[in-house]
């Protein structure tokens, strides 16, 4: 069995979202701070299936089965753990060493090696556009897309001279090799020369959720025409894929966007618009990265978000966007409507020439998806023709065909046989036909009954059911821990599991560590993987948590020197623990 760091196996976890990819196989909704859905490895008509995305961990409250993505990999598709590595890893983009190299922590020392240059590079973007005579062009521009100082902050724009070398050279002096700034995309190379890759542009760096630079985009400022050799430069260039970026799996902007977008989220088409609609005060709102949008995409943006309102340029080319937008969408489940900016190109001019508010109203106005695919249909026709009616009717039932919801397939039934008198049996017969050919989708999960679910409910002896409770708390809170841990110490705990999580999470407390349960969780397998989950993901709320906290710590400690006394055989170690008992009674 290959060998991987522990660097590495964290790396490969936190790379990979649970509920991206629990979301391909389980229909999860959004409930408090979980999501919830059916157990995928028991049967089960009410969910008690819980994801919890900022823990990365699943729990079924039913059958108890729990763990990080690589667990629920492992249970859903029968995989070992090196297996499950491997496919969480190429899922992530990131190549796992080959046995016994350290190829996995080279690429991690790799990809921190290009943050620390894009982080370089985007400062050095930055000053030259606010603080250097060089970034006057730049300034100019913004200001003439009347883009404030403070946006420029905001999103750390910047500005990259027309020169073969102004970064290069920053970034030589400061240590970064030719070939390291190739592989982070900062600079090209031609006819064996190495150049900078942005030249007089404007830059947006692009920034993940985690607040690392990844990217660039960096637009044109000069309109500039085809030269004598035939060569346009394009009005954005953007950064190539790179070790730490892949334009289909991120967006722009999500990191400031995902603050205020838990009803709905705009999803446009370009930085500008997103710039210049966020400075005018709507700043739920986000962009790909100059490529159609993708499944990943669509689904990185429904974890924030109830609702994406669409909102693509209103061209011809931006209507074809916006179809193929709401196909990507609905396949992976998610709901959409679609903005119409009457008058203007794009968000920006929209919002630029009309305001804030009525860019709201655009907004609340948005089309249901299918009402706008219905509305496109039906403006190729002409509904006075049986002709133009009937085909209508045929294209309309191929929308309608893909929708679930029988009331909602019922409701445009109607108004499309109100709109064209053809009766409602017959355009459900057209559904009909429609409908069989459409293959339905079986994915690869399996349900798997565990065997623990039959004997799972009465296996949690009392005392051990109150000191998993007490775990959740001091995992809950520093102020928990401080209350417990001179009272009670990690092998105070009475199983093995417990003695192990307890003694992990008091020592990322004494370290000052962040406690990441998808990554405590991996130290344990099978069973004791599930009762940790169960730690972790405790749904319990306590109306005075100080006192619940105390009543556990006591009734714990009783139990256990009552298992004591029980045991002692020694009449003068017994009589002293009868006197600990009548101490910690009297305490109560
Ligand atoms: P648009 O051409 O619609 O530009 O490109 P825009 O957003 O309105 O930009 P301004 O207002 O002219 O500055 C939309 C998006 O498509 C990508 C970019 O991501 C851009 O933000 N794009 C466009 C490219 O990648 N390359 C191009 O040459 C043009
Ligand atoms: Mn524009």
């Amino acid at each position: 069995m290959p060998i991987y760091s522990e660097e590495l196996l964290n790396e490969i976890i936190s790379q990979n979202d649970i509920i991206d990819y629990v979301s391909q196989y389980v229909r999860l909704k959004k409930n408090g701070r979980d999501y919830t859905g059916l157990c995928p490895f028991h049967n089960e008509k009410s969910p008690s299936f819980h994801v919890n995305q900022e823990k990365q961990l699943f729990h079924c409250f039913g059958c108890g089965a729990g763990g990080n993505i690589v667990q629920f990999v492992m249970k859903s598709e029968g995989l070992d753990f090196v297996e499950a590595i491997k496919l969480m890893a190429d899922r992530a983009g990131i190549p796992l060493p080959e046995e016994n190299d350290a190829a996995g922590d080279v690429l991690y020392r790799k990809k921190q090696r290009i943050y620390l240059m894009n982080k370089t590079a985007a400062r050095f973007y930055y000053e030259t556009l606010t603080k250097s005579h060089d970034g006057k062009p730049g300034l100019e521009y913004f200001a003439e897309r009347r883009i404030s100082g403070r946006t420029i902050t905001k999103y750390g724009l910047g500005y990259a001279p027309d020169s073969f070398d102004y970064l290069k050279s920053h970034m030589n002096e400061n240590g970064f090799k030719d070939d390291e700034l190739i592989e982070a995309g900062l600079c090209v190379t031609k006819n064996n020369k190495v150049y900078d890759k942005f030249r007089g542009r404007v830059i947006f760096p692009i920034i993940d959720l985690r607040g690392n630079v990844i990217a660039f985009g960096g637009r044109i400022i000069k309109n500039t025409d085809t030269t004598s050799d035939g060569y346009k430069p394009p009005k954005y260039l953007n950064s190539s894929d790179t070790p730490v970026f892949n334009k289909g799996n991120n967006l722009f902007s999500l990191n400031f966007a995902k603050k205020t977008a838990e009803k709905q989220c705009i999803l446009c088409e370009g930085y500008m618009d997103v710039i210049s609609v966020c400075q005018a005060g709507v700043t739920n709102i986000t962009a790909t990265l100059g490529t159609a949008l993708t499944e990943s995409q669509a689904r990185l943006l429904m974890k924030y978000t109830g609702e994406i309102l669409l909102c693509y340029d209103s061209d011809e080319a931006g209507q074809r966007a916006t179809k193929r937008a709401i196909s990507i969408i609905n396949g992976v489940g998610g709901r959409c409507r679609v903005m119409k900016l009457k008058g203007a190109k794009d968000p920006d001019e929209y919002i630029k020439a009309n305001g804030v508010e009525l860019f709201r109203r655009v907004m609340q106005d948005a089309l249901p998806s299918t009402q706008f695919l219905l509305s496109v249909i039906k403006s190729r026709y002409d509904l006075d023709n049986p002709d133009g009616r009937i085909k209508f009717v045929q294209e309309s039932a191929s929308v309608l065909a893909k929708l679930q919801n029988a009331i909602e397939i019922d409701e445009y039934v109607n108004r499309i046989s109100d709109e064209t008198e053809i009766a409602k049996d017959a355009i459900y017969a057209e559904l009909k036909k429609l409908k069989a050919s459409v293959k339905i989708k079986t994915g690869p999960l399996r349900t798997i009954k565990t065997e623990q679910s039959a004997k799972r409910a009465g296996d949690d002896s009392k005392i051990i059911s109150a000191q998993r409770r007490l775990l959740s708390l001091i995992i809950e809170s520093k102020k928990n821990y401080r209350a417990v841990k001179d009272e009670f110490s990690p092998e105070d705990f009475s199983t093995d599991a417990l003695q192990k999580l307890a003694s992990a999470v008091y020592s990322a407390y004494e370290n000052g560590e962040h406690i990441d349960p998808a990554l405590i969780i991996s130290h344990f397998s099978g069973s004791d993987a599930d009762v940790v989950s169960k730690i972790f993901c405790n749904l319990e709320t306590y109306n005075d948590e100080n006192n619940t906290v105390a009543q556990l710590l006591q009734s714990i400690k009783s139990d256990r020197l009552n298992e004591k006394i029980l045991n002692e055989k020694d009449a003068v170690k017994l009589r002293e623990l009868l006197i600990q008992r009548q101490k910690l009674e009297g305490k109560k």
